[in-house]
């Protein structure tokens, strides 16, 4: 079987989980800026990851869009982020994300991540600066609040491969 993963990553948590996906099933992996003249149709399973950026899957749009011509073809997507992993970060990414009618085609996993400040450009840099300033100037914050405000406040990696056990699975078949 033929697989290719396709990626979008900006500080390279997603890249990891990618490199690893591609790693273990014997698959091509493709950066998301080498995208063009890929043949999606020479494989018979894609797998596309990206990462969340202020709920935005990043080039999922492009992925949903090359799906309608795929027909037959196992496809599955990814995804990378800050949040603490449950079924609500799924299905409110799949809610945001991905058009109604690829949503029982095309199955959605997350993968926990992390933040990395040093790698990140200078515009994301600028946006955490304002959540955490947004946060800290809360006035009895929710639980929640405080806990993203504990999660934003520097960098960390939650990266594990064991996270790709499910879409592994799927993708094999
Ligand atoms: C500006 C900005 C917005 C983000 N928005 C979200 C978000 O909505 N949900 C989330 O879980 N993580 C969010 N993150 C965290 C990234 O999704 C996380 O660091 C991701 O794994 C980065 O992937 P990459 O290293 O492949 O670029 C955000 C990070 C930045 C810098």
């Amino acid at each position: 079987m033929k697989t290719l993963v396709v990626f979008y990553s900006k500080t390279g948590f997603t890249r990891q989980y990618a490199q690893w996906l591609a790693e273990d099933l014997g698959a091509e992996c493709v950066a998301y800026e080498k995208r063009k003249g890929i043949k999606l149709d020479r494989y018979d399973a894609i797998a596309f990851g990206g990462r969340l950026h202020a709920g935005v899957i990043c080039g999922a749009k492009w992925f949903f869009k090359r799906a309608a011509g795929l027909e037959g073809k196992r496809l599955a997507l990814f995804f990378t982020g800050a949040t603490p992993p449950g079924d609500k970060v799924v299905e409110a990414a799949v809610r945001q994300n991905m058009p109604p009618e690829l949503r029982g085609r095309i199955p959605a996993f997350y993968l926990w991540a992390g933040l990395n400040y040093e790698k990140m450009g200078a515009v994301d840099r600028i946006m955490m600066a304002m959540l955490r300033k947004m946060l800290a100037a809360k006035k009895g914050p929710s639980p929640e609040e405080q806990e993203m405000a504990r999660m934003v406040a520097g960098s960390y990696d939650k990266v594990d491969r064991g996270y790709l056990r499910e879409v592994e699975a799927y993708l094999r078949g």
